[in-house]
């Protein structure tokens, strides 16, 4: 079933604390979805810039987020797409983005900024991958919590970033409640995790069933050098040499078939009643995905 006509299934990636994992999950997620066959847009909404960087686009060789929130400039003139994963097309930022507010009316409504760009996406795009910044009130990470469709919540297994989960619970309620009443919780992904801190683990583990049941992915992702050493290219770790069999590329296709799963049974998955998990080689519906 084509998708042509459908919007693209919007995910916004985040956690209100610094170095958790948003970024890199956000790029291999998209890479992940790419090799099964789905075309990913990122849009880096972080002046920091942590999916434009990890990408290896140069900061300040592109125009990017800045003019596509604030000119009229079209969507598709200010994508990157060369040497990207396959599937992956990019939103590029750059620290300017920080002075987002300095180009915007007062009388603009800051969780409408990505409502254009959304639209524009619809006919090329399957899946809109919007890389937050941590900073809650910035200007671009209202407005990802007001258009997506799906909230991703990524933690490393340490208190700080479980601290910063709960903020994230209590901000995506009160968005629900003032601005976007469809956005729903897709999960949280522990990433990062060290074989050998299993006690650690399972308390964040415990205290995300009491705060999120049933949202924790079964996927975690382990601590591995080839992450930043992929990041250090400019590359994901499918694209490094050998990449595809390295550990850390398969827990990311068996996440993106998580993701893919609890989206196209996105009744069960939202009522609690998601079938087990089958394995990743089983056949996806990939027919159900919808927006
Ligand atoms: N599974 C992993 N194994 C090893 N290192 C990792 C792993 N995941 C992330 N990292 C490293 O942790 C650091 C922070 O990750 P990342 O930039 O993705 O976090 P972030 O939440 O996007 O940060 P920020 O809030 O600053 O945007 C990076 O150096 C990244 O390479
Ligand atoms: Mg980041």
């Amino acid at each position: 079933m084509s998708t042509e006509s459908r919007q693209p299934i919007t995910i916004a990636i985040g956690n209100q604390k610094g170095g958790t994992g948003k970024s890199t999950v956000t790029v291999h997620l998209a890479a992940a979805l790419g090799l099964a066959g789905k075309r990913c847009l990122i849009i880096d909404l972080d002046p920091a810039s942590g999916s434009t960087k990890h990408l290896g686009v140069p900061i300040d060789s592109f125009a990017g987020t800045l003019e596509l929130l604030t000119t009229d400039d079209a969507l598709e003139s200010l994508v990157v797409t060369k040497d990207m994963p396959r599937g992956v097309s990019l939103i590029p930022s750059r620290p300017q983005l920080a002075e987002i507010e300095t180009h915007l009316s007062r009388f603009m409504d800051r969780s409408r900024l990505l409502e254009r760009a959304i639209q524009e996406s619809t006919a090329t795009y399957d899946f809109v991958l919007l890389d937050t910044s941590p900073s809650a009130g910035f200007a671009t990470t209202v407005a990802a919590y007001a258009e997506a469709q799906w909230f991703l919540l990524t933690a490393f297994p340490h208190p700080l970033s479980l601290a910063g989960l709960d903020e994230a619970f209590r901000d995506i309620a009160d968005v629900r409640r003032l601005r976007n009443p469809s956005l729903e919780v897709l999960g949280v992904l522990l990433t990062n995790v060290d074989r050998r801190a299993r006690r650690l683990r399972s308390q964040v583990e415990t205290s995300l069933a009491a705060i999120a049941p049933g949202r924790l992915f079964q996927t975690v992702i382990s601590q591995a050098v080839a992450i930043p050493e992929s990041s250090g290219r400019g590359c994901t770790v499918f694209q490094l040499p050998g990449g595809d069999h390295l550990p850390s590329a398969e827990q990311f296709l068996d996440f993106a078939w998580e993701v893919t799963h609890r989206i196209a049974h996105r009744d069960e998955f939202l009522s609690g009643t998601l079938p087990p998990r089958l394995g990743r080689d089983a056949p996806t519906d990939s027919t159900r995905l919808v927006a």
